[in-house]
């Protein structure tokens, strides 16, 4: 008999409820150590009430519940110790849309490894992440933590973090269980508000919001999270036909549901369940396996039982899931195999600060750069560095930052003071970041505008580091206007008045809409929440040591009128033609985003020419591959990004004008020029036919290269698919 065999075969009832209830030890516990013996957590782990646990950090801590668990208890099964370790544990990257912005897989790799590395040596198993949640709108505040508005890098970066966080063996010690969320189409909650019900089409639904939640389960991920929301009435996480027929059915996922915080409880408020013993009952038959915090669970699943709304076939059926995932993750063997010190983690301390300062130097976003203003000369007058950001350690780091070691952050005030040895660095704080409460704030406001603006008359050159609080960003911090917030934009007019050289860096969880700021600014340096290494990052992209290459995973809105606008939509029968008013429009701001997605420039100078087909005709079997000759004009070394496109021409469902293929990022040295081969594939042809099912269509298909989705800007080559022979 197998080992779960056995162990279902000697629980009690409340033993197998126990399995599957998370519960969490508050963010309290994380500073103050777990709750003393006596308190409800510890007895309840004790008699088996208990089997997973999250927020509870520090090794120690960690171990000591574990012992509870593995010593004191009946049956010696192991917790599963869960957080959120979604950029870094210890030591940040970048917030996940920033590091997207890099478009490196093998960076969004290396920087999951190094946090799981940091997690498993404290004794975390398992990170509720990647967030893989397509988001085509800024105001939604949680767009900071996935991989922006495409799927095609929603999948790369699914299956990135997954093998990152998981590595090769998910028994290994230092191998983090990760969980793909929300499943799914969370960040098409209505008009970006956090929570609100969601209304898509399947379509939409399955080309653009699941395809890296398949590709995350491909991967191999342990878990995944189903979404607060519903689509169309279907609270997800209680829904069967999503997390069952779908994703477990067609997709063949093996691991285990965790729901989101409370959200299993929520189905009564969603208004599907009359009480907790109904929500249980939904979310149990849906295929929902560990209840996060509700108590649904542990309340309602035995009265569910009693009622007869659920089988205790169900129930094992649940609790061997979790058990095995369990098993997989090594814990019956090793329940404190983690964070052994007699095992050290593959990586030093010194490696991952050398990573997570890649990471944020490849992230960062130079919008523009008028005149060339950037860098910034090595010898010259002082540099005026200004405003609310350029010293405050939580806002490098941004949020869902784990234990982030506030003082091991390198602010921007300390990275150019190195960057900068031949000139004077001389540092205002300009204005509180978030809006003043009461009148002294404002006063003080105003007093640090007037320093800045003192302080700024006597420097060659003006930095101005502006942004949105990280307070601001995430979960539950929507915003219907995302700007900069307090009097940063006061601060800015006063600042650009004086007609000094003024570049901008921004710091943010998503496209901050400052268009008439963006417009001014000599140059603007878009830096997201860029981590531990932050300020010697982008103190080294301003100060030259580092060509900027990052590329904006995002459309950047010129207007909130025009959210959602991305780049993916599909045609209308009536295009857009300036000067004709009967065209699709709006009447007082453009179609189009201030940047587009793609969009960011380096110091150096690049080129590329018109795609090559391998054959301008081809069978889908046979493929083609697309090559492109890329050159750096310029005088100075630097990294881009290519892009490849695809337009099926005519269709038997209309397809989008755009649909990204592949991307790259590649090096090139002054004067250096190379060819990039792109080669596609029968699946990379693949449409969703009227009825939903995947199928081959022969025809024209455009395909296009850039730096950027900018229309006007690709370089185009159509190419005929076709049809296969008829079999005799
Ligand atoms: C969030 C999840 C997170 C969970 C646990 C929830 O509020 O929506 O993303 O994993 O809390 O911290």
């Amino acid at each position: 008999m197998s080992r779960i065999t056995e162990l279902l075969a000697t629980m009690t009832l409340e033993e197998k409820i126990g399995q599957l209830v998370m519960v969490s030890l508050g963010a309290e516990t994380i500073v103050t150590g777990p709750r003393a013996a006596e308190e409800p957590t510890v007895e309840d782990v004790r008699s088996g009430r208990v089997g997973s646990v999250l927020n509870l950090v520090g090794r120690d801590r960690i171990h000591a519940l574990q012992r509870v668990a593995v010593e004191e208890s009946r049956l010696k099964i192991p917790l599963l110790f869960g957080l959120d370790v979604v950029h870094g544990y210890f030591t940040n990257a970048p917030v996940p849309l920033g590091e997207t912005a890099a478009f490196r897989p093998d960076l969004w790799e290396k920087t999951a490894r190094l946090a799981a590395e940091e997690a498993c040596d404290d004794g975390i198993h398992l990170t509720f992440a990647p967030m893989l949640d397509c988001a085509r709108d800024p105001r939604w505040g949680r767009i900071v933590e996935g991989p922006g508005e495409d799927p095609t890098v929603g999948r790369a970066f699914a299956a990135a973090k997954v093998r990152g966080f998981q590595g090769a063996d998910p028994a290994s010690p230092w191998s983090l269980a990760a969980t793909a969320k929300h499943f799914a189409a969370y960040g098409a909650c209505t008009a970006g508000r956090d929570y609100a019900s969601v209304e898509i089409s399947e379509r939409t639904l399955h080309e653009v919001y699941l395809p890296a939640f398949e590709a995350a389960v491909k991967a191999g991920c342990l878990a995944i999270m189903p979404a607060f929301v519903d689509i169309a009435g279907r609270p997800m996480s209680g829904d069967h036909g999503f997390l069952t027929d779908l994703v477990r059915g067609r997709w063949g996922f093996e691991g285990i549901y965790v729901s989101d915080y409370d959200a299993v409880g929520e189905l009564v408020a969603h208004g599907v369940a009359a009480d907790m013993v109904e929500a249980a009952a939904i979310a149990l038959k849906a295929g929902m396996d560990l209840d996060m915090e509700s108590r649904a669970y542990p309340d309602g699943l035995k009265p569910a039982l009693e009622r007869g709304l659920i089988s205790i076939d169900l129930i094992d059926e649940t609790v061997a899931r979790v058990l095995r995932v369990k098993e997989r993750l090594g814990l019956f063997e090793a329940p404190f195999g983690r964070g052994d010190p007699a095992r050290p983690a593959a990586s030093t301390r010194a490696e991952r600060r050398a990573v997570v300062r890649e990471a944020a130097a490849a992230s960062a976003v130079l919008l523009t750069n008028r005149g060339r203003v950037l860098p910034l000369a090595p010898e010259g007058g002082p540099i005026a560095l200004i405003g609310p950001f350029v010293d405050d350690t939580a806002q490098m780091i941004g949020p869902w930052s784990g234990l982030g070691d506030q003082d091991e952050i390198v602010t921007l005030t300390a990275g150019f003071a190195a960057a900068f040895p031949g000139r004077e660095v001389r540092v205002a704080e300009g204005c509180a970041a978030d809006h003043a409460e009461d009148d002294a704030g404002a006063a003080c406001d105003a007093m640090l505008i007037a320093e800045a603006e003192a302080l700024a008359t006597t420097c060659d050159v003006v930095v101005l580091a502006l942004g949105e609080p990280s307070e601001l960003s995430g979960e539950a911090a929507s915003r219907a206007r995302p700007g900069l917030t307090g009097r940063q934009a006061e601060l800015a007019a006063r600042i650009l008045a004086l007609g000094k050289p003024c570049v901008v860096v921004m710091t943010c969880g998503r496209p901050l809409i400052e268009t008439e700021l963006l417009k001014k600014a000599d140059a603007t340096l878009v830096v997201w929440y860029p981590g531990s290494e932050g300020g010697r990052a982008v103190a080294d992209l301003v100060a030259g040591a580092v060509s900027p290459s990052g590329s904006l995973p995002v459309s950047w809105p010129l207007d909130v009128g025009q959210i959602p606008v991305f780049f993916g939509e599909r045609p209308s029968g009536r295009p857009f033609v300036l000067g004709e008013h009967f065209t699709t429009q709006y009447l007082d701001v453009p179609n189009t985003p201030l940047f587009p997605f793609g969009h960011g420039l380096s110091y150096a100078d690049f080129g590329l020419e018109a795609p090559r087909p391998s054959s301008p005709a081809f069978r889908a079997g046979e493929g083609v591959v697309v090559t492109t000759r890329v050159t750096n004009r310029g005088a100075r070394a630097g990294a881009t990004t290519v892009f490849l496109f695809s337009r099926d021409v005519v269709a038997s469902t209309a397809r989008p004008l755009l649909e990204l293929k592949r991307f790259e990022t590649i090096e090139l040295a002054a004067g250096e020029t190379r060819d990039l081969a792109f080669t596609l594939t029968a699946a990379d042809f693949v449409l969703l036919g009227p009825d939903l099912e995947p199928r081959l269509e022969p025809g024209r298909f455009d395909l296009s290269v850039g730096f950027s989705a900018d229309r006007a800007s690709l370089k185009t080559v159509s190419v005929e698919l076709l049809a296969e022979p008829a079999v005799a």
